[in-house]
């Protein structure tokens, strides 16, 4: 790394990120195809719980079957085509609010009002469209392509390392999550978050609060489309909390979600669900043993929300604006050969994995 070649990477064009032909070859290839975190285990505990979400266009809900599996359907009625469910809550069958039909838990049709004795239906045969799901240290993903290789394969060594990092993660619970409209592309927000170039200026509670900045770094890990931030916790007076224990670390597993795990083991996640092209949701997790959120960790939630969180939306709103500028030349991307936080390899990976996704 850091020859001179690669000082002059420049970063993408900004149709990558304004252009609705891009969004939808993101959509296609991307987002349609890739692990997508839908939520945590314990969101939905006990049999029949459920929780409906979105992967841009596609709906779609997980639920807890009576044998204790999760499972993900796309949230559409199999007769005409009406959604099943709404939000989050427990049920004991999936009704269709149109005409009623209703599935059990795990996705096949139980009942069609008036269809008994009509000629040649066949109800046995109707099932629920179920969607690739695997738990990851505690976290449900969904894959809506049925060929797509299991997350262990596509993130190789990841979920050891966090593992290592943070050996009792699945014995979380959700806590809390707030969420928000962020005015970008899901690109720039991506970008913005596996970026700390930016940290020092704009970052200085979270730089005193939460890492030693000298030691933080950013970098692929291995041939995973996973990009890796660590550091050293920040310890002394500035520090949010109690920071003695593990250091810091972060997985960000392309194309959308990433897992921090704060010094002495504190879990929270970031996700970001495309809106349009120039409207992200992100959301902000918070996971700890038994869901409890005590005044330490709500003092760090707020400290977070109020500061890091804060700062990162308007600076991702003012870039989206000027992506779309006629008078935007993309600059060389900062690579430090020395890496560290004031470089962006992290950018030009991104831009890597983002051209490789939809180029033709
Ligand atoms: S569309 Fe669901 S029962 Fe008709
Ligand atoms: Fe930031």
């Amino acid at each position: 790394m850091g020859d001179t070649a690669e000082v002059q990477v420049r970063a993408l064009a900004g149709r990558y990120y304004t252009a609705l032909e891009v969004y939808a070859q993101a959509r296609d290839r991307l987002f349609h195809r890739s692990w997508q975190f839908a939520c945590h285990l314990s969101r939905i505990p006990e049999t029949g719980d459920y929780l409906t979400f979105s992967v841009l266009d596609q709906d779609l809900f997980v639920i807890r079957g009576r044998d204790g599996e999760a499972r993900c359907f796309f949230n559409v009625c199999q007769h005409r085509g009406h959604a099943l469910l709404e939000g989050a809550g427990r049920t004991r069958l999936v009704v269709c609010p149109y005409h009623a039909w209703s599935y059990n838990l795990d996705g096949k049709l139980r009942n069609a009002p008036r269809t008994r004795n009509l000629p040649g239906f066949d109800g046995a045969a109707i099932c629920l469209t179920e969607v690739k799901l695997e738990v990851f240290c505690g976290f449900i993903f969904v894959n809506l392509d049925p060929q797509a290789l299991p997350m262990a394969k596509t993130f190789p060594g990841v979920e050891q390392e966090i593992l290592a990092l943070c050996p009792d993660i699945e014995e979380r619970a959700f806590a809390q999550e707030h969420d928000t409209q962020e005015y970008c592309n899901w690109l720039v927000a991506v970008e913005n978050y596996n970026e700390c170039y930016h940290c020092k200026v704009v970052h200085p509670t979270f730089a005193s609060g939460v890492i030693d900045t000298k030691s933080y770094n950013i970098r692929a890990f291995g041939t995973a489309k996973c990009l890796q931030h660590t550091a050293k916790a920040q310890v002394g007076e500035t520090a949010w909390y109690d920071t003695s224990g593990s250091d810091y670390g972060s997985f960000f597993l392309w194309p959308s979600f990433s897992l921090q795990i704060y010094p002495s083991g504190l879990v929270n996640t970031y996700h970001w669900r495309p809106i349009s092209v120039a409207d992200t949701r992100v959301y902000r997790g918070w996971y700890s043993r038994d869901g409890v959120v005590d005044d330490s960790l709500q003092k760090v939630i707020d400290l977070d929300r109020d500061t890091t969180f804060s700062e990162d939306l308007e600076l991702v709103k003012r870039v989206q604006r000027g992506l779309g500028s006629m008078g935007y030349r993309p600059g060389p991307l900062v690579l430090n050969p020395d890496e560290g936080i004031d470089s962006e390899h992290s950018i030009a990976k991104l831009h890597e994995w983002m051209r490789e996704a939809v180029d033709v």
